[in-house]
């Protein structure tokens, strides 16, 4: 089976886990610490905080940045449902904005559109590894003074005009999933340069524990969302690997396109102010083409393929409860979530797997 994702664990990796096993200090540690040095340097972000994953991440900056009920929170209507869950797990309303079809990211036109007085936060994402139009987001925060955490859950290392995804925001929030390009198993870093929230960060995901006045206190009812040790030792060595891991993918991604040449089949665009770093290779399918069956068809080809990510709105929680009409406000969301295809994307590819894949892709 040539799988649609699979993690680039070495051997020191496993064995760094194994030893720390061995020590017997499993929980948040020394190796936390270190990886969360890792992250600062490669991001080049004054502070950061691992947690147990990426929705943690971006719970928890809502959290710091006082965004409850009476809120409204902007979220791109095409994402990984986490993205407008941690809104509604804050008691705050997310926003649906449509996606541009050409990159699946929050169509920035249509921003303004929604704001209002309630309006405090947004939560731009970079999906699949391709950067969002971070900098008119940006001037568009600004103009309404509302807190940008960029969910960078599949995007570590991809960049907008040279510049890292996840760095523009008042919050940056990866996931380190076994789906994304390095992972510690479950797992999230959040980057910020704001440090009294950073710090806010630290007591909340560990019980509320404050260490500040020099003795163990318990400063805020707190969650335990915290990550563990030999997690942290595990995605290390693939942090010192990730720029390799990166032009892999690339490379790959290239020769996808090059191969796959069915007209009904419309490949991913990137602009060139991004360097994008194919968390997934998403693909847009004619509607001639029923998406679901091609995915049974292809796994009778052993070729493992799955849709990207919902049209949040669509689903039965936001459906239930805001009921909107995702046809007539949410086109391209539900257009991408219901022919969109993901198809098989990791480092340990084969050039022969590429073409085979590209081969049965073109015979649809
Ligand atoms: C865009 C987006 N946001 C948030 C998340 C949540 O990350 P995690 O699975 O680490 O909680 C994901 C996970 O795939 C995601 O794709």
């Amino acid at each position: 089976m040539i799988s649609l994702s699979k993690p680039s664990i070495k051997k020191e990796d496993i064995d760094a886990v194994v030893s720390v096993l061995q020590s017997g200090m499993l929980v948040q540690g020394k190796e936390v610490e270190d990886l969360e040095g890792i992250a600062r340097l490669f991001l080049q972000a004054k502070h950061s905080a691992c947690v147990a994953n990426g929705t943690a991440t971006l719970h928890l900056a809502l959290l710091v940045s006082g965004i409850g009920p009476g809120d409204e929170v902007i979220v791109p209507a095409f994402s990984y449902i986490a993205t407008a869950n941690v809104v509604e797990l804050v008691g705050a309303k997310p926003v649906f904005v449509d996606i541009d079809i050409e990159t699946y990211n929050i169509n920035v036109s249509k921003i303004e559109e929604v704001i209002t007085q309630k309006t405090k936060a947004i939560i731009p994402v970079h999906e699949f590894g391709l950067a969002c139009d971070i900098e008119s987001i940006m001037q568009i925060s600004k103009k309404h003074n509302l807190v940008v955490i960029e969910d960078a859950a599949c995007a570590l290392g991809a960049k907008y005009k040279g510049r890292f995804a996840g760095t523009f925001g008042d919050f940056g929030s990866y996931s380190l999933h076994p789906r994304k390009a390095i992972t510690s198993g479950e797992g999230g870093i959040l980057i910020s340069d704001v440090s009294d929230k950073m710090e806010k960060i630290r007591i909340l995901r560990n019980h509320g524990i404050s260490l500040a006045s020099g003795k163990m206190d318990f400063v805020a009812p707190g969650y335990n969302y915290r990550m563990t040790d030999f997690q942290a030792a595990l995605v290390k060595g693939q942090f010192k690997r990730i720029n390799e891991i990166i032009s892999r993918r690339q490379k790959l991604a290239e020769l996808y396109k090059a191969n796959i040449t069915n007209s009904k089949i419309k490949l991913p665009f990137v602009p060139d102010y991004t360097e994008h770093t194919w968390q997934t290779f998403h693909l847009l399918l004619d509607k001639k083409l029923k998406r679901d069956a091609i995915i049974t068809k292809l796994k009778e080809c052993n070729i493992g393929s799955n849709y990207g990510a919902q049209c949040i709105p669509a689903m039965t929680y936001y459906q239930k409860k805001y009921n909107y009409n995702c046809a007539d406000f949410f086109p391209n969301a539900l257009l991408a979530y219901e022919q969109g295809l993901a198809i098989p994307m990791h480092d340990s590819l084969s050039e022969e797997e590429i073409m085979y894949v590209s081969i049965e892709l073109n015979k649809l």
